[in-house]
């Protein structure tokens, strides 16, 4: 059994034509989300939290192949301390309580991010449900923690350096393949709920050529109409890579 299979899709399958393989998500708004309700920000990160199962199950449910939800970025640690820690908890806890069901519904989890900056631990943590679930065949799901893009390029120029590349080999494969983690295509859809308009440092090499999908509904409430919404928003369209499109005028 997978993930998809424990929830009935909500729109018919043939109305979603054209399937990203790989949807990357900035789930953003749990704070204001909360604030709205006259509590804690911490409250907002909690629903955000449990709105991951059910985003994930659907993501499944129609043939998405990879997920990549950015959870805490390398500029997050300048939140106020208490936050901070309450987000590390969150994950911590996460980890002990949803690992096993992820597993037992065939999710891979793979981690992208500085590892060796989180406590040991939670480092510790993240490596073994990343070993636990890598046999798994069903939808990945990669945790981006404590990632930021710019940090990722620096790190792989670092990396790249360290391992003796010559100049001539410093080339976009080069690059690309110290970055997300291997066999991850780009994302085709970056979706970033919480209505802002901007990247906030995310996948800034691999969303080169992604769609973009930004909506209001803060992240708590981005449900599985919601989802549809943005994978209707992506069929429609028109990749170009930077080309001309076959059927215009040579
Ligand atoms: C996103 O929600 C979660 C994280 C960045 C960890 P926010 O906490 O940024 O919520 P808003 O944007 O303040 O509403
Ligand atoms: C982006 O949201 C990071 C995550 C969702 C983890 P932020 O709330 O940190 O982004 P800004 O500060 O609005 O750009
Ligand atoms: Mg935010």
């Amino acid at each position: 059994m997978t993930i998809a299979d424990q929830t009935q899709p909500t729109a018919k399958a043939s109305q979603v034509d054209l399937i990203p393989a790989h949807v990357a998500i900035i789930m953003d708004g749990n704070g204001r989300w909360a604030e709205a309700r006259h509590q804690p920000r911490t409250k907002g990160h909690v629903a955000g939290l449990e709105n991951i199962r059910r985003v994930l199950r659907h993501l499944e449910n129609r043939g998405v192949a990879y997920a990549t939800i950015f959870a805490f970025s390398t500029e997050n640690w300048t939140r106020p301390v208490a936050e901070v820690s309450f987000l590390l908890q969150l994950l911590a806890e996460s980890l002990k309580t949803e690992v096993g069901d992820l597993h037992e519904n065939n999710v891979r989890i793979l981690h992208q991010g500085r590892l060796a900056e989180l406590p040991v631990e939670l480092s510790r943590e993240i490596a073994a449900a990343v070993k636990l679930t890598s046999k798994n065949d069903g939808i990945t799901l990669i945790v981006a923690f404590n990632y930021g893009g710019r940090a990722e390029i620096v790190d792989a120029a670092k990396r790249l350096i360290e391992l003796g590349t010559a100049v001539e080999d410093l080339d976009e494969k080069a690059f690309a393949s110290q970055m997300s983690p291997p066999g991850v295509p780009d994302p085709d859809l970056v979706v970033r709920t919480g209505g802002e308009f901007r990247i906030s440092n995310f996948l800034l090499w691999q969303s080169a050529y992604s769609e973009f999908y930004s909506t209001p509904v803060p992240w708590p409430e981005f449900d599985e109409l919601e989802v549809d919404k943005a994978i209707q928003a992506f069929s429609s369209r028109q990749r170009r890579f930077g080309g001309v499109l076959d059927e215009q005028p040579k």
